[in-house]
């Protein structure tokens, strides 16, 4: 199987056809020009807990993303966690594919290059790498990587911190709907919610004005918890136009998911959003997929449905539900 890391390096000047996108997907003709919105970039520092919490509620409905700055996440932990990441993917192919996803065994953790289906057989530009971090009693170790060796302590620091984000974010998203602070975490598994680490690696592309790296897409999981490197790349889709969303040092950045807008019945709305490459440098991303056990079912909150406003999605299994979106299946 080859990788795009690979073929990067082989291919310096015009990338192979697979790569190229068709007009109505290429950046370089998509991208609004001069900007006037911006996916909002919130404080938690801020003492007026009430104005997170709006902030958070009103990116949520408008966009379906936004920023999170002064979290508390020391910033070595996180720079430990890009450092290991990028060591990992500068060793050989031979030792990366140690890693490699085994072949249709219906899970998607391991080394790999390629994700959903794409219709025309498409491609990204972009390898990526997928294990759990929590809870404990569902990460394979033999996903993680045991070198650089500073692998696995750094994954492990970075899952404690990244767990205090994601139960704050889970009880400002929960009170937002006027429910109670535990309800959407309770929903969505309670203390067996599970968080999956995945890293993105762009090679450079001679050719970024026509290619993706990661196609357009909404994660189907509740939320996402991201830390890109310093390559701007991440898009957002608001109101038929394609945003960039302004890389922040030492900010997160923060998907609404499927679940998420499941869960809320709609008044969330899960981000459609697709990356960039450069043609100089490497760029890579860490997001955290906060998502359901897999054999939990998952629908509109009970406490949300009634006569007045009837269940907009189908309740069904989590598992059910990433079968279908990867294989293109109606839900
Ligand atoms: C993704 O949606 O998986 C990638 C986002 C990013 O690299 O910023
Ligand atoms: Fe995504």
């Amino acid at each position: 199987m080859e990788r795009v890391q690979g073929i990067a390096l082989k291919y310096k000047e015009k990338i192979p056809e697979e790569f190229v996108r068709s007009k109505d997907e290429q950046p370089g003709i998509t991208t609004v020009k001069g900007a006037v919105f911006e996916v909002p970039v919130i404080d938690l520092s801020n003492p007026d807990e009430e104005k997170i919490l709006q902030s958070i509620v009103d990116a949520s409905q408008k966009w379906g993303m936004f920023q999170v700055v002064e979290h508390r996440i020391p910033g070595e932990v996180i720079s430990k966690l890009q450092q290991v990441g990028r060591e990992f993917f500068e060793l050989t192919e031979e030792e990366k594919e140690v890693y490699a996803k085994p072949l249709d065994d219906g899970t998607l953790e391991g080394y790999g290059t390629k994700l959903q289906k794409e219709v025309h057989g498409k491609k990204g530009w972009v390898d990526h790498l997928f294990h759990k971090i929590w809870p404990l009693s569902a990460v394979n170790y033999q996903f993680w990587p045991k070198k650089p060796s500073s692998y696995r302590e750094a994954n492990e620091e970075y899952a404690k911190w990244v767990q205090g984000i994601g139960d704050k974010l889970l009880k400002w998203l929960s009170l937002g709907l006027g429910l109670e602070e535990d309800d959407v975490k309770e929903a969505l598994g309670g203390e067996n919610l599970v968080y999956l680490m995945k890293i993105n690696y762009y090679p450079p592309c001679p050719q970024p004005e026509v290619a993706l790296g990661v196609v357009a897409h909404t994660d189907m999981n509740i939320i996402t918890i991201l830390v890109p490197n310093d390559v701007q790349g991440l898009q957002a889709f608001r109101d038929g136009l394609w945003y960039d969303v302004n890389y922040i040092p030492n900010a997160l950045v923060i998907h609404i998911g499927d679940q998420m807008e499941i869960l809320s019945n709609g008044r969330y709305k899960s981000v459609l959003h697709r990356t960039r490459v450069n043609k100089e440098k490497t760029r890579m991303s860490w997001p955290v997929f906060l998502e359901p056990p897999a054999d939990l079912q998952v629908g509109p909150h009970t406490k949300l449905v009634n006569k007045n406003n009837p269940a907009k999605y189908k309740t069904k299994k989590y598992s059910d539900y990433v079968y279908c979106k990867l294989n293109k299946i109606p839900q």
